[in-house]
């Protein structure tokens, strides 16, 4: 029997467990533990198979060919678009562009929107707690377009200081990037806030929801941002797909990031005309089969429902917590004040994390050490290397018992073998 608390039953759990073939695997001769899901989630089976389908049956390039294949790769592949707008609550599809990734969702904005509407002495400002892929290009905008870069600081119990949001956010701001929950702390921030803060100034509002959208509902229209990215592979759906929302109006106005292919209405060899949107920003073939798989992905997410998945997450975190603040030899980062996902950053006193993580993956257990592609934020915390657990829907009760016993074998073995074997 399953440990389900809450949101979900033990049956549905196992269930839903049953539904992620990877789940069963052994690593190490332990049953697999997999608690790095903020660096990418697990795949169900209705992922993998409507990708395999894909190949099996309408496989073909999109937007060229007249033939029944390139019919239906391009339904496939536009079917996904309006899957995913559906999903965030876009008013169109057409505000919906696949990239890559999160990280080129967000170089699209730093570059193309950037280049065309911030001029030198122009304010950008980001939080401390970004993920380096909503820094560095903004740092590269800097560096490019001579505008200033503002990072909103992040208070010692790791929740953003709203004070210092106001007195940063000016009327020179033009852009105010946030990331919605984050990846070293869990933290989960009041974007209203920032909006108003942005809006009040006339500023765009960007948004980086890596790690909301796998585990919380997201509403663009709510939110009320102007951009919005991340990454289909945090989201059960494969690598190389990513989201960029952006609102309409401010999609036309942007001029085209990669140029070719696919993205012209008309070339000539003095000039070119963009497509429509989305396609304006897909130049080149795009990653059919990987939308697929992404269209796939928002679909299971729905139908197991976003509050319900928030609300056992939420849960099974609190549980995990208490656990974790059991054990003496634990420093636990964040987690002190406001609304949080289930990640989690700690460290094992005196045991370096990738010692540690090396240990519990003996143990089958899979979680995360280093610096989280977060080194500024940690920098401001005072925080060196860490570990991280992240957990998902799939994870249980069980899991967190494991990782509790695995880290008290962690700390007896370098512990005792640090001291010379006294504890
Ligand atoms: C908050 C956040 N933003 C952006 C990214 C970048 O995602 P990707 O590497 O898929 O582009 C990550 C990845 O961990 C993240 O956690």
């Amino acid at each position: 029997m399953m440990d389900g608390r809450g949101a979900f039953t033990a049956e549905e759990l196992e269930r839903i467990r049953a539904d992620f073939p990877i789940l069963k695997r052994e690593v190490n001769g332990e049953k697999l533990v997999y608690l790095d899901n903020a660096a990418s989630t697990q795949k169900p089976s209705s992922v993998i198979d409507s990708m395999a389908d894909f190949f099996r049956t309408s496989n073909a390039n999109i937007h060229r060919a007249i033939h029944t294949l390139g019919y239906e790769s391009t339904v496939a592949y536009e079917n996904a678009h309006k899957a995913v707008a559906k999903f965030i609550g876009a008013k169109s599809w057409r505000e919906v562009i696949f990239v890559r990734n999160a990280t080129e969702a967000l170089n699209l904005v730093a570059y193309s929107w950037a280049s065309k509407f911030l001029s030198p002495g122009d304010e950008v400002v980001v939080t401390m707690m970004e993920h380096h892929s909503n820094i560095v290009p903004w740092l590269m905008a800097k560096e490019r377009l001579g505008i200033d870069l503002k990072f909103i600081r992040v208070k010692d119990s790791g929740v953003l200081d709203m004070e210092h949001a106001e007195e940063s956010i000016t009327d020179r701001t033009r852009l105010v990037g946030a990331i919605h929950a984050s990846n070293v702390l869990g933290a989960v921030n009041d974007l209203h806030k920032l909006r108003d803060l942005a809006r009040a100034r006339g500023a765009k509002f960007l948004v980086d929801g890596a790690q909301s959208i796998p585990h919380m509902p997201v509403d663009v229209g709510s939110l009320g941002c102007d951009f919005f990215a991340a990454s289909g592979h945090k989201m059960l759906g494969p690598t190389g797909i990513g989201i960029l929302y952006a609102k309409r109006e401010i999609l036309e106005e942007t001029p085209p990031f990669l140029t070719g292919g696919d993205m012209i209405s008309m070339v000539t060899v003095r000039g070119a005309t963009w497509n429509d949107l989305p396609f304006k920003f897909e130049a080149g073939t795009p990653a059919v089969c990987e939308a697929v798989g992404l269209g796939e992905a928002v679909k299971y997410l729905s139908a197991l429902g976003m509050e319900r998945i928030y609300s056992y997450e939420k849960e099974l975190g609190a549980y995990f917590l208490e656990e974790l603040k059991k054990l003496p030899f634990v420093d636990i980062y964040g987690h002190k004040e406001g609304e949080c996902l289930a990640v989690f950053s700690f460290n094992v006193k005196g045991v370096h994390p990738h010692d540690a993580a090396s240990m519990l993956d003996k143990f089958g257990i899979a979680v995360r050490s280093g610096n989280h592609c977060a080194q500024p934020l940690m920098e401001s915390l005072g925080m060196d290397n860490t570990l991280r657990a992240s957990f998902y829907f799939y994870n249980t009760r069980e899991d967190a018992d494991r990782l509790i016993h695995a880290l008290k074998e962690v700390d007896s073995l370098f512990n005792k073998t640090a001291s010379g074997g006294k504890k």
